[in-house]
């Protein structure tokens, strides 16, 4: 079958930042699409970072104000979505046998309807095969367009037509989308949308367009809403939070005022993710230390320890300024936990780079970090670097030395708190034994404690008596 394009996606136009303003909508459904899902169940993938799980849970709110109800059963399904991640090429590749595996499923049931958003809807080498090889994706949209969901999927439903809506331009901010939260204790709050660093090796401002900030009386609106439904945690949403504001053009307004603003609330728990080195300022590290109820868990994205390498990868810092930036933030919040991203076997990375990344790591004294190899992105500068040098053999070596070390921050960062009293917010049970209750701490410790299903939902005392180096043991105090 023939696909409609209505818009489909071009680097070119992603690429762009000429628009200044931000252009604010609100959203709301027509009331002829309001019973379109009626008896009709859906089955939602989500791939990727924290971003796409929040997009994933306005992707439900949309569902289910059409009516249709949430499964996750495949073969009962009538609708799949698949929220996708397009940041490295395994994220990809997961993708692509996901889609292949359900060809079968469309067999057995032809009527099932497919539809793909997120990330890698918003590249034009995807969508291209995605419309030739794959014949059982039904309808793809992009990550600017969420809210024409309904509309897609009730053309996809009446027309039986397929249909690709994939926007590339800056973005909008668009509020009011309604939302089914995953949780009713901890709740993403997205700050902002967007990416203009542009760093060499990355994807996400082609994909997700430029930074925009949203007004802070939206944000702190939606706080105050989710301390009247009881929630207990919030994380403030965004690719450089400590960029807050800085796209506002009348409002003189940045990330030290939103952390201010809403650590007065009566909200227990506020993080935030993620940070850019490069600003990360003094007033933001101020107003965390002056709040009781910022948490003392930073995660600061460093991606490597060269000052050669970083520069290559447009991180626009220094090793040194990263390392005076850590110093200022154990000085500022005693106890603080920092965790970081690494990118290894970056093109033109040699071994004394190498080196000079573990050596941060030991000075940083990080206590997690997520390590990567780099994965090229069609249409990113990094992708046209060519290093011959930097074999699978050695990009693995490199990995698995610095996984070594950064393990150790894991065990160090938990074995600290052996035998101290701590907070533990308790979120349910413990995936793998299903009678243990498991929580974070303040520093974002995993903790398991046997105790009574009434502490769901609760922050607790809890005495530490095992250190592992992913988790933690603990009892409970009363
Ligand atoms: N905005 C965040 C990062 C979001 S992507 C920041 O700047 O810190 C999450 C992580 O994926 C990055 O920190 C980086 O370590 C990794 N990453 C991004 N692009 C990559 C690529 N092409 N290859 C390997 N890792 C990559
Ligand atoms: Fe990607 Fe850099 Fe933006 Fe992070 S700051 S999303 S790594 S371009
Ligand atoms: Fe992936 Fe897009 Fe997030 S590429 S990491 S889902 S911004």
């Amino acid at each position: 079958m023939k696909p409609v394009v209505i818009n489909s996606p071009d680097q070119n136009k992603e690429r762009k930042r000429l628009d200044k303003s931000n252009n604010f909508e609100e959203f709301k459904l027509d009331d002829s699409l309001k019973s379109i899902g009626k008896d009709k169940l859906y089955y939602l993938y989500t791939y990727g970072c924290q971003g796409n799980e929040s997009d994933s849970e306005k992707i439900r709110g949309l569902m289910e104000e059409m009516s249709f109800t949430i499964t996750y059963d495949l073969d009962k399904t009538d609708v799949i979505l698949m929220n996708t991640c397009a940041i490295r090429k395994n994220a990809e590749d997961k993708v692509f046998g996901e889609i292949g595996r359900l060809k079968q499923l469309k067999r057995r049931k032809p009527e099932l309807i497919v539809g793909l958003c997120g990330c890698m809807a918003q590249e034009e080498s995807v969508v291209r095969k995605l419309l030739t090889k794959y014949q059982n994706v039904d309808f793809i949209f992009g990550t600017h367009n969420i809210h024409s969901l309904p509309l897609l999927i009730k053309r996809v439903m009446e027309n039986k037509e397929r249909v690709v809506d994939v926007l590339s331009y800056e973005g909008d901010i668009v509020e009011k989308i309604p939302m089914v939260r995953e949780s009713k204790i901890k709740a993403w709050v997205p700050i902002m949308y967007g990416c203009d660093e542009f760093c060499t090796y990355c994807i996400v401002p082609y994909t997700r367009g430029k930074e925009r900030s949203r007004l802070p009386e939206n944000i702190i609106k939606e706080v105050e809403g989710l301390i009247s439904e009881g929630y207990k945690e919030i994380t403030l949403l965004g690719q450089n939070v400590n960029a807050y504001g800085k796209d506002f053009v009348d409002l003189k307004y940045d990330f030290a005022d939103l952390l201010t603003d809403l650590s007065k609330l009566p909200i227990p728990r506020i993080r935030f993710t993620t940070n850019n080195p490069k600003d990360f300022d003094d007033r933001q590290i101020e107003a965390i230390k002056n709040s009781k109820n910022i948490m003392p868990a930073i995660h600061l994205p460093v991606q490597s320890g060269s000052n050669k390498v970083l520069k290559k990868m447009n991180r626009k810092y220094t090793k040194e300024s990263f390392i005076e930036l850590c110093d200022k933030l154990y000085k500022a919040i005693p106890g603080v936990s920092i965790t970081t991203d690494i990118i290894v076997a970056f093109p033109y990375e040699t071994e004394e780079d190498f080196n000079e990344t573990l050596e941060l790591v030991k000075r940083c004294n990080f206590e997690g970090a997520y390590t990567f190899i780099f994965s090229p992105r069609e249409g990113t500068p990094a992708a046209k670097y060519i290093d011959k040098d930097i074999t699978e053999d050695v990009a693995y070596d490199r990995l698995y030395r610095l996984n070594d070390l950064v393990n150790e921050g894991y065990g160090r960062g938990n074995k600290r708190f052996l035998g101290q009293t701590v907070k533990v917010l308790i979120e349910g049970y413990s995936k793998n034994q299903n009678d243990i209750l498991m929580g974070y701490t303040e520093n974002n410790k995993l903790v398991n404690v046997i105790g009574d299903k009434k502490y769901i939902g609760e922050i607790v005392d809890v005495e530490i008596t095992d250190a592992k180096t992913w988790s933690l043991d603990g009892k409970i105090i009363d």
